[in-house]
């Protein structure tokens, strides 16, 4: 189905793309998404629904279910949970969790996340839950009124407006937005956030528009960049924890406009075969924020290097990774601690569209790809 919003209906403004525009609009979504939350001196579980207390109070473990980009949301989502909220959450693609014979556990909270509501298998994969009698149901979506709204006792409404791109962008970011509010809430109401960490991580929470605006300056740097991708057949997109799922998006931006071969590994997992693969017709994009992997992100480094692969690095500007020939460096904002994700898909939106500009693909409407995917 296509958005009831029709594309004419979405003013382009000065923007040449619905993507660019997207892109753009992110700080604004995120700080719409955050409205409720922003006003607000604490949080509370009622930002999900009336039943959130009782489900929330009795949620031992989340199971996660998503397709394409809000799959990424949801992997992203994982690690927070279970270092913030403690609780034990699988995540899984829609598609193959709804045939696949697997073991309902009690106490489950299903969530899924979908920008449009309508995705096919996702609403199949949610009813599959169900019939499994997993009833602790919760869908952050884009769309009010969708089927998955419909069919969930919880929800959040992400405020990203109406997204026409196919290559999903502000969805995306405003998705992580809630999904955060999400783990505050569930890690406040089982005790394991005090208090201060609370007012820490929404003061972080309210910077993150004014952090991006900032992240998506660089977009002069990336276009530059951009230019060394369009006559390439593949290429590598590398990154650790939290950002791997980060890496993953940045591939799937690439490929879905671009047509471009992008893959996305664990850093970590490079030595058992991308490396391979590597030789200087692949460049290799890296996801390198300051955590608390990067000494061991530089040592991968070092062995793409070490093969002759090329190196385009998205760091944070306290990573400290110096330029040096074959590997090129920008660095976005001091690192971001927790929400740095949100802040590292950025530049990997910015890099396919401009890789798609110079290739000169059609960048709202990719071949072979739809929107919305209502049909298996
Ligand atoms: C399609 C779109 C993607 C989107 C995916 C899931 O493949 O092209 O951008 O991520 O569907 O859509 P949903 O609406 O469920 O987030």
């Amino acid at each position: 189905v296509e958005s009831k919003l029709s594309a004419d209906a979405v003013e382009l403004g000065p923007y040449d793309h619905y993507m660019q525009k997207e892109i753009f609009e992110q700080p604004g979504a995120l700080a719409n998404t955050l409205e409720m939350v922003s006003n607000a001196s604490a949080l509370s579980p009622n930002l999900f629904g009336a039943e959130a207390v009782d489900i929330f109070a009795r949620t031992q473990q989340i199971l996660i279910l998503a397709c394409g980009t809000s799959y990424h949301a949801a992997c992203v989502a994982r690690y927070w949970l279970e270092s913030v909220a403690g609780l034990p959450t699988t995540v899984e693609i829609a598609s193959e969790y709804r045939y696949r014979t697997s073991v309902a556990l009690p106490n489950t909270l299903v969530m899924t996340i979908s920008q449009s509501g309508e995705t096919a298998d996702t609403i199949a994969a949610l009813q599959h839950a169900k019939s499994l009698g997993m009833n602790d149901t919760l869908t952050i979506c884009n769309v009010p009124e969708s089927a998955l709204i419909r069919q969930s006792k919880l929800r959040f409404l992400t405020r990203a407006g109406p997204e026409i791109g196919v290559a999903s962008t502000k969805a995306f970011t405003t998705q992580l937005a809630a999904l955060f509010v999400l783990v505050l809430v569930l890690a406040k109401q089982r005790g394991q956030l005090a208090p201060a960490q609370e007012q820490e991580l929404l003061a972080a929470l309210r910077h993150l528009p004014a952090a991006m605006q900032h992240v998506l300056e660089i977009e002069p740097q990336i276009q530059t960049w951009a230019k060394a991708f369009a006559d390439k057949r593949h290429t590598l997109f590398l990154g650790r924890g939290v950002h791997y799922p980060i890496a993953q998006e940045g591939a799937l931006k690439l490929k879905e406009i671009t047509y471009i071969h992008a893959e996305a590994y664990a850093a970590g997992e490079l030595k058992h075969g991308p490396l391979a693969l590597v030789d200087a017709d692949m460049p290799v994009v890296v996801v390198a924020p300051n955590d608390a992997l990067i000494d061991k992100l530089k040592s991968n480094l070092q062995e793409v290097r070490a093969r002759g692969g090329e190196l385009f690095v998205f760091a944070d500007r306290d990573t400290h990774i110096s330029e040096e020939d074959g590997v090129h460096v920008i660095n976005l904002v001091d690192h971001a601690g927790l929400l740095s994700p949100i802040l590292h898909v950025l530049p990997l939106q910015l890099l396919s569209y401009h890789a798609a500009l110079v290739k000169g693909t059609d960048v709202d409407k990719p071949r072979n790809l739809a929107k919305s995917v209502t049909v298996e």
